[in-house]
């Protein structure tokens, strides 16, 4: 078999075989095949797309790649949630232990901030002594002595999706629902998901801004699912503005702690509730969703996830009395107040520019190797759709240096945008593709 020939044919318009998918990952993670050639593909592959056949195939072929997790001592149906990247979309901290509260064991592998999202490990990293890298044995050893663990990536798992994630990312092949799917459903079958529930993002704050483009990437990735044998139900769900009201890494931690002990609702709570009850569906312990729903609103209110978190952060190494005292978690002293300019509806919050000036206050990371500061970030006072006038304040800045204040105040005044007239209200679930 020769590359130039796959080349040729996929450039041609024709389905690849299995055996030549295989050969393509395999001889590109193993080095014998170059950067040019895969490019090639690539841009041949974003031009004439992929059969789902074919994006199954090649889902298979990552998620084999390397290292595979295997979940199998946990008894039960391990059910895995990714969401394609938000801002202020904690939902993992709100919803994981809410699920382990009703029954079904989660052992979840996390990342860290991508860009302008924040990452789960970055988040619990923020929780004194939490240690979220954790070996095999240790890793299984706590889901089944508690039913949860969130850890961070080790080991070689999905080498081709790092490989051929960072050559999409310098040769403009980023934004294909196939390779999107590939790249996502390869990692979460690694980790040893049976069945996978997505929330897939739509809006400013999104990889697929649209709503149409967004429900073909949630059906992509059902279909691939329901190739490869894993259950898979996809949410698409609003990110046009943050989900919570914090961005930043304790931040986030204190505001899912607050919801978990019932102080806070608002949209983070509600799209984990629904997260939640599709888990619990998943998993085979509800017979519908309003049945899963209500139970994570028992779990909820009764104080058990809160517990359950409790139990997690002990096993891990942290300091579980954050989740009674939250100021127990490392925020910075000097909050600033942002206040609006003039009177008005609050018409849109641009997520990713409010994920951006969190950056800039040091959130997140500029390149791989960067340390974030847990203590900084964003804490908005408004949602869109509110009415304010002007010297109410829109949102607290928790800061720690100044160097790139002034951009960030900038940016973030530039993500809020006041006018006269009401907006017209956006669903917060737009609905479901299984
Ligand atoms: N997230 C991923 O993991 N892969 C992609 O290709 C896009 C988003
Ligand atoms: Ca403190």
């Amino acid at each position: 078999m020769r590359m130039l020939d796959i080349i040729l044919k996929k450039r041609n318009g024709e389905e690849l075989t299995k055996e030549e998918i295989d050969f393509w990952v395999k001889g590109y993670v193993a080095g014998h095949i170059p950067d040019y050639q895969v490019s090639a593909l690539l841009m041949a592959i974003f031009f004439q797309g992929m059969t789902g056949r074919e994006t199954a195939d090649l889902t298979m072929a990552m998620a084999y790649s390397g290292d595979v997790v295997d979940l199998s001592p946990i008894p039960g149906v391990k059910v895995d949630k990714h969401s394609t990247g938000g801002v202020g979309d904690t939902t993992t901290l709100v919803v994981a232990p809410l699920v382990v509260a009703c029954g079904v064991p989660v052992a979840k592998m996390s990342g860290r901030g991508l860009g302008h999202t924040g990452g789960t490990i970055d988040k619990l990293e923020s929780v004194p002594g939490f240690n979220p890298f954790q070996s095999n044995q240790d890793f299984i050893r706590i889901v089944k002595e508690i039913g949860i663990a969130i850890v961070g990536q080790t080991g070689n798992l999905v080498p081709a999706d790092k490989l051929i994630y960072a050559l999409r990312d310098v040769t403009g092949t980023v934004e294909h629902k196939s390779l999107i799917a590939s790249s996502i459903m390869s990692k979460k079958i690694a980790a040893g998901a049976d069945a996978i529930v997505l929330d897939v993002k739509t809006g400013s704050g999104a990889f697929m801004e649209s709503v149409e483009d967004a429900f073909s990437l949630a059906q992509e990735m059902v279909n691939v699912g329901n190739r490869v044998g894993r259950k898979t139900a996809a949410l698409v769900t609003d990110m046009s503005q943050p989900l919570g009201m914090a961005v930043g890494n304790a931040l986030e931690v204190r505001e899912a702690i607050e919801i978990l002990k019932g102080d806070r609702t608002g949209a983070l709570m509600d799209v984990s509730l629904v997260l939640g009850a599709y888990m619990l569906f998943m998993a085979g312990r509800c017979s519908g969703i309003e049945q899963g729903e209500d139970m994570i609103r028992e779990a909820l209110y009764s104080g058990r996830g809160a517990d359950k978190l409790k139990e997690m952060i002990q096993a891990q190494g942290g300091d579980q009395r954050v989740v009674d005292d939250p100021s127990l978690l490392p925020l910075a002293d000097n909050v600033i107040v942002i206040k609006a300019e003039q009177d008005g509806y609050i018409y849109s919050i641009d997520a990713r520019r409010v994920g951006h000036a969190a950056h800039l206050l040091g959130a997140g990371r500029n390149t791989k190797d960067d340390a974030i500061d847990h203590r900084v970030g964003i804490v908005l006072h408004k949602r869109v759709g509110e009415t304010v006038r002007k010297g109410d304040v829109l949102a607290d800045f928790y800061v720690t240096r100044e160097n790139l204040l002034e951009r960030a105040v900038d940016t973030f005044k530039r993500a809020f945008v006041i006018k006269q007239e009401r907006p017209k209200p956006k669903p917060l679930v737009y609905g479901v593709v299984t």
